[in-house]
């Protein structure tokens, strides 16, 4: 791995402990405005001191983020889908690497639908971006999406999803936490983070979800939902750190929501 990509990726992922606290909030490139996230400068700012990174759009940063943050930006460049076409797993690419440069990206991210009527295209996509990023020494991270088919998420097809990300190229992959979790990360090359997906039902449900994909051998946390929209975000945060950094507990990461 060439310095510029090695760099990067150290600036992601803690070298001391090989962990991570992500905070997306990308998910009005096909859901819109979705709730507590209508206005996100107001929803990412009290955050901000306690992610290791933000995953978002160009528009989103451009608008609403300060450009004299530290904090790295893992840009995602796929979309052209919406909840309200046709079908949520008909990505591109939609953000150039130019674009990722000069934001100053740290990594570009991209969905890919295995298993859908658009796996071909997603997967050629991941392809072709870490060919081109590549080059740059740009990280890629590649997103395990389901579109509405949560059902999706056991470990055989997320193993399938995270190996074949891994096999094209992807540095790094988001997917979901699952039972048999271990089997996903052991059979996945390359470190993987874990995405919250719709908000559970507690708070406690998303710290043990943590919890547990910690201990089963994932490198972080990716999350977005059951961060910011809890009503307290910043505690949530608090308590993914000390899971994720700091082999807290879910009791002893609780504290932080009191
Ligand atoms: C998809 O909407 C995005 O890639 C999100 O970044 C991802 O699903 C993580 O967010 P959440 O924890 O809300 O699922």
């Amino acid at each position: 791995m060439d310095w510029g990509m090695k760099n990067r990726i150290a600036k992601l992922i803690n070298p001391k402990d090989g962990h991570a606290v992500w905070l997306a909030v990308d998910h009005g490139y096909f859901l819109g405005p979705v709730s507590r996230l209508e206005d996100p400068a107001k929803t990412i700012k009290p955050l901000l001191p306690y992610t290791d990174a933000l995953m978002l759009t160009r528009g989103v940063l451009r608008n609403c983020v300060d450009a004299s943050i530290d904090t790295p930006v893992i840009l995602r460049v796929s979309g052209g889908n919406s909840i309200v076409g046709p079908a949520l797993s008909d990505e591109g690419i939609q953000t150039s690497l130019e674009e990722a440069i000069r934001l100053n990206a740290s990594a570009v991210a991209i969905s890919i639908y295995v298993g859908s009527e658009h796996e071909h295209q997603t997967l050629i996509a991941l392809g072709e971006l870490v060919n081109e990023a590549q080059r740059y020494g740009m990280p890629v991270l590649a997103v395990t999406a389901v579109g509405k088919e949560l059902q999706k998420r056991d470990a055989r097809y997320l193993g399938l999803c995270c190996r074949i990300a891994a096999e094209l190229g992807a540095q790094m992959v988001k997917t979901y936490y699952c039972e048999d979790f271990a089997k996903v990360v052991k059979s996945c090359p390359v470190p993987l983070v874990i995405a919250g997906g719709p908000k559970l039902k507690t708070e406690m449900d998303a710290l043990k979800l943590a919890h547990n994909a910690i201990e089963e051998g994932a490198g972080g946390v990716d999350m977005g939902r059951n961060i910011w929209q809890s009503d307290n975000a910043v505690g949530m945060m608090k308590a993914m750190r000390a899971i994720v950094h700091e082999n807290a507990s879910v009791k002893e990461a609780a504290k932080f929501l009191k």
